[in-house]
């Protein structure tokens, strides 16, 4: 398939089959991130920007690993160490960035539409990876990706299954982005929370929203666990942490309402005890290192995708 956008910004952007062949693209990168000899030279020559403005552990390491495994030259940036500590704005940060030649620049800010405004205002390549609240398209992808190795393999099989994205829905850009990408895949997604942690246009989501955990997992065939985002809260959306673990932290119980052989994922990081009892989050139904493991893969597909489309 010829690559026709320039930027990744969410998967909102995406048909059916350009998901599908960034999974395939993936697939291939999976196996060769197994190898002994980690490398391919598709990208030798380029240079990809890592600009993240937010803390992050899996989404910026595994761009930067993504990109050296694929021969690009990577360099980071964050707001803390760049001028923007003195006062510049992001136009002028990523006009600076740009005038250095990067054929990408992958970012991270807490403000929602920071990707969006960088990548109308750059020529090179702008991948969003994580905008506020607003979407993380490739943590998305990671997640369909770690979903189609434990259902035979195929995106056909999404058809008719049913995921519960559980807990702060409100906050999460991985809720929105998955919403998206499952939907476009023919999934049912139910979602629950608190009502004071649910967004107020959910109704428009076109999915089941729940506030009691026990009507929501019964016969779901996986589980998206969601941090509780407490830095993005104001204070008072809960009666307690007490409160709130004892109604809606997944525990073995909970899960066992699902389908038999249901899985769990987490976006990470993960509030062990909180959003997740932590031997669930260990346990064979996890797929929260599977996820992890992917993301290199899927973020591997979407630099390549990006900097070698036909212009
Ligand atoms: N899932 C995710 O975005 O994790 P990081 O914040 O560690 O990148």
């Amino acid at each position: 398939m010829q690559w026709k956008h320039k930027d990744l910004l969410d998967t909102k952007e995406l048909s059916k089959e350009e998901i599908a062949s960034l999974l395939d693209k993936a697939e291939q990168f999976y196996t060769l991130n197994r190898n002994p000899i980690k490398k391919s030279d598709i990208l030798k020559g380029k240079t990809v920007v890592l600009f993240f403005a937010e803390a992050s552990t899996r989404t910026k390491t595994s761009f930067d690993m993504a990109g050296k495994r694929l021969s690009a030259d990577t360099f980071a940036i964050g707001s803390s160490g760049s001028s923007m500590s003195k006062g510049e704005n992001l136009k002028d940060t990523g006009l600076t960035l740009q005038a250095m030649q990067p054929d990408c620049i992958v970012i991270r800010d807490s403000s929602s539409g920071a990707a969006q405004y960088l990548a109308k205002n750059l020529d090179c390549s702008v991948v969003n990876a994580g905008d506020g609240w607003h979407a993380h398209p490739t943590q998305a992808l990671l997640d369909a990706y770690s979903l189609k190795k434990v259902w035979n393999n195929s995106l056909d099989a999404f058809k008719g299954k049913t995921v519960l994205i559980m807990g702060d829905i409100q906050h999460s850009r991985v809720a929105r982005s998955n919403r998206h990408l499952l939907q476009k895949l023919g999934v049912n997604i139910r979602v629950v929370a608190p009502s004071t942690l649910l967004p107020k246009d959910v109704k428009t989501w076109g999915v089941d929203v729940f506030t009691e955990m026990q009507d929501a997992i019964k016969d779901v065939d996986a589980v998206i666990c969601l941090r509780m985002q407490f830095e993005r809260q104001q204070a008072g959306l809960i009666p307690s942490i007490h409160d709130y673990v004892s109604r809606y932290c997944l525990t073995h119980k909970l899960l066992s309402l699902a389908k038999e052989n249901a899985v769990v994922l987490h976006p990470g990081p993960m509030n062990r005890g909180i959003e997740i009892a932590s031997s669930l989050a260990d346990s064979g139904q996890s797929l929260i290192l599977n996820q992890v493991e992917a993301g290199v893969a899927v973020r591997m597909a979407v630099l390549s995708s990006l900097i070698l489309r036909s212009k």
